[in-house]
């Protein structure tokens, strides 16, 4: 799989699973973000089918998982299935997450799904933009906290963190997060600056790990109708239905044309998280940022390829979580 994204078909879950599934086998895997509709629900019901040991399961509500323990139950009633309660627009919380798994020897895979995207302005419990605070800040924290067990699991261990092609169009405002206090808030510029702070991450963090063998990644699952969508403006829809018809490419930070992406159902949308936690052939590539499961950096734009910028928001988000985060 390890040939240029663009090159690439869509494929699903099932055949990612077929050819590397098996060294799922008795692996303990978290994976947050998991609802009946969403994403990460789709990757724990097709990860269930490779005999996973323990599925960690996280969410704001029991009742958001529990149509997707369901699936699992019917699916393979083997895997011993965990839910775990986690707010992630409270930083509090996931460190109160991570200490209820103190029971937890090891995690093999940690998969960071969940997120938002562009809500109406709105800060976090901890005052910080709610898309930049739940979909990378509170990431931040739980890898942070969890990374002993991830450890512990290695070699072949991994961080998996979801990201989005609009991560093409993200900024981070090192000096103003949150767009003076909501006044300048754009929700999709809000939604891109998240996006390009999960990729900068990923990048800073498998560099800090490099030769220890755990796999580090941030992908973009492509366009998948699921919870995500619920605050999408009348406006918006229009706006997005008009480029589709008229064919025009959106362009990235650096002028390069971006394809609208095709919808797809939520197993090719889980594909490329399956991709990043166990598809061989992209080992030599950690750090990458993944669509259509493939090594697609070269659709980073110059801005999130920054190194500067990555080190930036590392000092930046130790402030912003109290306290240093040494790997
Ligand atoms: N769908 C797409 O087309 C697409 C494209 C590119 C990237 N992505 C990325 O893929 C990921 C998954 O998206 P999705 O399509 O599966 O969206 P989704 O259906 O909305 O799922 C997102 C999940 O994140 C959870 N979440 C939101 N805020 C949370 C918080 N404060 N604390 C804990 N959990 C929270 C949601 O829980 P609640 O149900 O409780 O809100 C939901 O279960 C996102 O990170 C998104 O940026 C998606």
């Amino acid at each position: 799989m390890s040939t240029a994204a663009s090159s690439q078909v869509i494929l699903s879950s099932e055949f990612i699973l077929s050819k590397y599934g098996e060294s799922l086998a008795g692996k303990t895997i978290l994976i947050t973000g998991v609802a009946g509709d969403s994403i990460a629900g789709e990757l724990a019901v097709q990860v269930s089918s490779a005999n996973p040991s323990t599925l960690i399961l996280t969410a704001r509500t029991g009742s958001r998982v529990d149509p997707i323990v369901a699936k699992i139950k019917a699916k393979n009633p083997a895997v011993n299935v965990r839910f775990l309660k986690i707010d992630l627009s409270d930083l509090k919380d996931v460190k109160r997450a991570a200490r209820d798994l103190d029971d937890v020897p090891k995690i093999d895979h940690l998969v960071a799904v969940a997120g938002v995207m562009m809500p109406p302005f709105a800060k976090t419990v901890d005052g910080v933009e709610s898309q930049f605070g739940v979909n990378y800040l509170a990431n931040f924290l739980l890898v942070k906290e969890l990374l002993p067990k991830v450890r512990a699991a290695a070699p072949k261990s991994s961080i998996v963190i979801c990201s989005s092609s609009a991560m093409r169009g993200g900024v981070v405002n090192f000096d103003d997060l949150n767009y003076n206090d909501g006044k300048d808030y754009d929700p999709r510029a809000g939604y891109g600056q998240s996006n390009a702070a999960r990729t900068m991450f990923a990048k800073l963090l498998a560099e800090k790990l490099q030769g220890e063998d755990i796999r580090v990644f941030s992908i973009d699952p492509g366009a998948v109708a699921s919870g995500l969508q619920r605050h999408f403006t009348p406006e918006f829809i229009d706006m997005i239905k008009a480029l589709r018809e008229s064919g025009e490419p959106l362009r990235d930070l650096d002028g390069r044309s971006i394809a609208l992406p095709p919808f797809t159902g939520a197993s090719e949308g889980a594909a490329t998280l399956i991709t990043a936690m166990v598809d061989p052939t992209i080992e030599g590539s950690n750090g990458a940022y993944l669509h259509h499961n493939a090594v697609a950096d070269d659709e980073i734009t110059s801005h999130v390829l920054n190194r500067e910028h990555w080190t930036k928001l590392w000092a930046l988000s130790e402030k912003l979580i109290g306290e240093p985060f040494n790997v």
